[in-house]
């Protein structure tokens, strides 16, 4: 059985750019709805013996209710936790990678913005290091993400350091369907502490 993992902050942490309504449901409602699917679904499909990460990785050989479950739980907690309500400047590795890769943090943020907004309908965006170290930006749709085979096998194994919800259950009560005002907020939200973490 998976569980919902307690959210690191309080739902009004991250206000005045992401409402306490809007974390509210998202965790209460969608977070949870994600998580108690991929236990019926784990259920039908014999894997409560693996570990998320197990079943991600082979993802392919099970049910459409496992991939989007798992995934839709796996990717919550890690975008929960890519958060924080104490302000952070950007520093460390990731800075000076981010420097090296796109040329300048502003470079970073404007290709980041535009894969976003490339992003049709529902799904992820992405910072990630390749196999061979570099940063890209990528965009997964749905619930799918980085671990998956059915990503990895056509893309190659990339490690997520950070991700950005772009369902509009993510934002819509706060932007309507203003998906770049949403983007420049979370900007604030950023916890790049654990993007360094996560980098080393
Ligand atoms: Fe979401």
């Amino acid at each position: 059985m998976f569980e919902l993992k307690k959210l690191p902050y309080e739902f009004s942490a991250l206000e005045p750019y992401i409402s306490e309504e809007t974390m509210s449901f998202h965790y209460g409602k969608h977070h949870q709805g994600y998580t108690n699917n991929l236990n019926k679904a784990i259920e039908k499909d014999n894997l409560q013996d693996k570990t998320i990460e197990e079943i991600l990785s082979k993802v392919s050989s099970y049910s459409i209710a496992v991939r989007n479950n798992g995934g839709g739980y796996w990717n919550h907690n890690f975008f929960w936790e890519s958060m924080t309500g104490d302000h952070q400047d950007i520093t460390g590795n990731i800075l000076e990678k981010i420097k090296n890769d796109f040329g300048s943090f502003e470079n970073f943020k404007e290709e980041f913005t535009k894969k976003t907004l490339g992003n049709f309908g529902s799904g992820w965006t992405w910072l990630v290091e390749n196999e061979e170290g570099k940063l890209e930006i990528i965009n997964t749709p749905n619930q799918d993400n980085p671990l998956m085979d059915i990503y990895f096998e056509k893309n190659g194994y990339k490690k997520p350091l950070l991700a950005i919800d772009i369902w509009e259950h993510a934002y819509y009560v706060d932007y309507r369907n203003r998906r770049a005002d949403y983007l420049e907020a979370f900007w604030n939200v950023v916890n790049w502490n654990k993007v360094n973490n996560r980098l080393s």
